[in-house]
């Protein structure tokens, strides 16, 4: 069954599939102006670097459109996650079309973001397919957090590895980390592969380590928010137990990085922004509080995981090695800022 799209300009809105809301139900948000998209992306209804990266982008073509304060609509969408440098990624690209090009129409802005669009969509292929060429038949992959087709404009990173490991018969098993506080695996990942017919099972993010003890754990398939130059990365909270656990216990962890997450200007994990936020997404459920009222929780979004404990990091030009630091510098890429 296909999958629906995270998101599609319809040529007067931003027509976004509100991520919220599955795997229950597929609701798509009319975004009409660059406010809403800056709030569905605070709200985590758009959520995934490489998605809320193309959606920012989609936000400044409805500020250009409605002759809004450009200022305003690139800080506020730049403030809305800090982490992901997806969205500085797209948001440079739109600035350097305003500093190139002062009365730049809306025409210009629609083909830029539609180019961010489809070059989101290429990378993810190209990455795909590099990661895939690790994986030997019988392959049982752990994933953490969500990376498919939703989170980006395309076919995903980590997760869409996974796909298409299955598709081309490398795949034996998929394992899910379910994903505290927000549940992006059991909620997105599993309804995902679902879609896919890929098999899968979901467990608590506590339970690798035991897997991988068992024995049923081939490699760790995982993508990321931002790469720093030595080859540090943030990403979903949790990664970072994940890849001490493989490492105790000789299983590859391979880091899906399209160019658009690398940011060479940041030297290392440790001058990563990492988001934190609202403590409730811990202490409630639902909407349920599950704590006793008063208990306090510390929500950090993202986790570092540093260089030396990652076996590859896939990109769209191949998989990198360590060490990083010249890997990544030798990349072919833009810079940012
Ligand atoms: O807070 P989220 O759900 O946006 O975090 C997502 C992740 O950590 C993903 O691993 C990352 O953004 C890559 S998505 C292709």
């Amino acid at each position: 069954m296909a999958l629906p799209s995270s998101l599609e300009w319809t040529g007067v809105s931003l027509k976004l599939l509100d991520q919220r809301r599955l795997p229950h139900q597929e609701h798509f948000l009319d975004l009409t102006c660059w406010q809403e998209v800056a709030e569905a992306i605070v709200a985590m209804a758009v959520r995934g670097a490489p998605a809320i990266g193309v959606a920012a982008a989609w936000g400044v073509v409805l500020a250009a459109r409605d002759g809004a304060d450009l200022e305003a609509a690139f800080s506020g969408l730049r403030a809305s996650r800090p982490t992901a440098v997806n969205l500085g990624w797209a948001l440079d690209r739109m600035a350097q079309l305003l500093a190139d090009s002062p009365e730049a129409s809306v025409d210009q802005f629609i083909a830029l973001a539609s180019w961010i669009e489809a070059e989101d969509r290429r990378l993810n292929q190209a990455l795909v397919d590099h990661g895939v060429a690790l994986l030997s038949p019988g392959t049982r992959a752990l994933h953490h957090c969500h990376t498919g087709g939703i989170a980006t404009a395309g076919v995903g990173t980590a997760l869409g590895v996974i796909a298409s490991a299955h598709a081309r018969g490398l795949l034996r098993h998929a394992w899910l980390d379910e994903t505290r506080p927000r549940l992006q695996g059991s909620a997105l990942s599993a309804w995902e592969l679902g879609h896919l017919g890929v098999p899968c099972t979901v467990i608590v993010d506590g339970a690798s380590g035991l897997l991988m003890r068992r024995g049923e754990v081939d490699v760790v398939l995982v993508g990321c928010d931002r790469v720093a130059a030595n080859g540090d990365v943030a990403n979903k909270i949790g990664t970072y137990n994940l890849a001490l656990a493989a490492r105790a216990h000789g299983i590859p962890l391979y880091v899906c990085a399209p160019g658009s997450s690398i940011d060479r200007c940041t030297p290392d994990g440790d001058a990563i922004t990492i988001e934190e936020r609202d403590p409730e997404e811990i202490t409630s459920m639902h909407g349920e509080s599950i704590t006793a009222s008063g208990v306090r929780a510390w929500n950090p979004a993202f986790d570092i995981t540093p260089a030396h404990l990652i076996s590859g990091i896939i990109t769209e030009f191949g998989v990198l090695r360590a060490p990083y630091r010249s890997a990544l510098a030798d990349l072919p890429l833009a810079d940012q800022r």
